[in-house]
């Protein structure tokens, strides 16, 4: 068997596209999406919901250990998020996640505990995975490893429309100061920073839509590994993209 895994991993800043590509990409070879920005946003809600003080350290880890945290996909291929018995795909999207998630996602405690359900799953069916580590730290030996990134007004102004979907009125500079911020905070951390690291294709999909990030992608996927991912699909009786 190859040392490679069978991992698409993609890495990016917020509103770089990733999720739209990861999903899509993940419809196309029929593999599985796992968004984890998702995971760290769901363990900031359990923590929220708890009243959980961030700054002790017992205290986290005991939070941590009742975090039951599943991920599954509905037969539409969208991604859910579960605590326990409750779906809360939509709650992690609000602004009081929001305004957390990069403090719990610097938690040591908590990215050793995510990294561990990811690489679980990586070993149980191939993965397109998504977020800000996944190049460097999760999956170092993914077959095909990308960096995703766009300039910061056009990241907004997606931010902004997904806002809107979700019925947070925002203006543009709001929206350019916080993913500034939380930029910062992502690739300022001591653990596990966004960054890019040498071997792992940069993509700037800055004036690119979906559909056109989607074809660089497998573009770039083609050759021997490509088809060695189709096969697999074909093997699985998986259907035709
Ligand atoms: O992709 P997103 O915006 O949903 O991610 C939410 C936060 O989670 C983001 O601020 C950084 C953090 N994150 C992380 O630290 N590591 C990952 N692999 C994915 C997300």
């Amino acid at each position: 068997m190859s040392a490679r895994l069978e991992v698409v991993a993609i890495d990016g800043p917020s509103g770089s596209g990733k999720s739209t590509l990861a999903r899509a990409l993940a419809a196309r070879l029929g593999w599985r999406h796992l968004n984890t920005g998702a995971m760290y946003r769901a363990v900031t809600l359990a923590f929220l919901k708890d009243g959980v003080d961030l700054e002790d350290p017992a205290e986290v880890r005991d939070a941590l250990s009742r975090v039951d945290l599943r991920m599954e996909e509905s037969g539409q291929g969208e991604a859910h998020v579960y605590l326990g018995e409750e779906d809360v795909s939509g709650e992690i999207r609000g602004a009081a996640v929001e305004g957390l998630v990069s403090a719990v996602s610097a938690i040591p405690a908590v990215r050793t505990r995510l990294v561990e359900l990811q690489r679980i799953e990586a070993q149980q069916e191939p993965l397109v995975a998504e977020g800000r580590d996944m190049t460097s730290v999760v999956f170092p030996d993914a077959r095909w490893r990308f960096y995703l990134d766009a300039s910061v007004e056009e990241r907004a102004h997606r931010r902004q429309g997904d806002f809107q979907q979700a019925g947070r009125q925002e203006t543009l500079p709001e929206v350019v100061e916080k993913l500034e911020r939380r930029d910062a905070l992502d690739s300022g951390r001591e653990h596990s920073p966004l960054q890019w690291v040498e071997g792992v294709e940069r993509i700037d999909s800055t004036g690119l839509d979906a559909a056109a990030v989607l074809a660089l992608v497998l573009e770039r996927m083609q050759g021997p590994d490509v088809n060695e991912a189709e096969g697999r699909r074909e093997e699985h009786g998986e259907g035709t993209p």
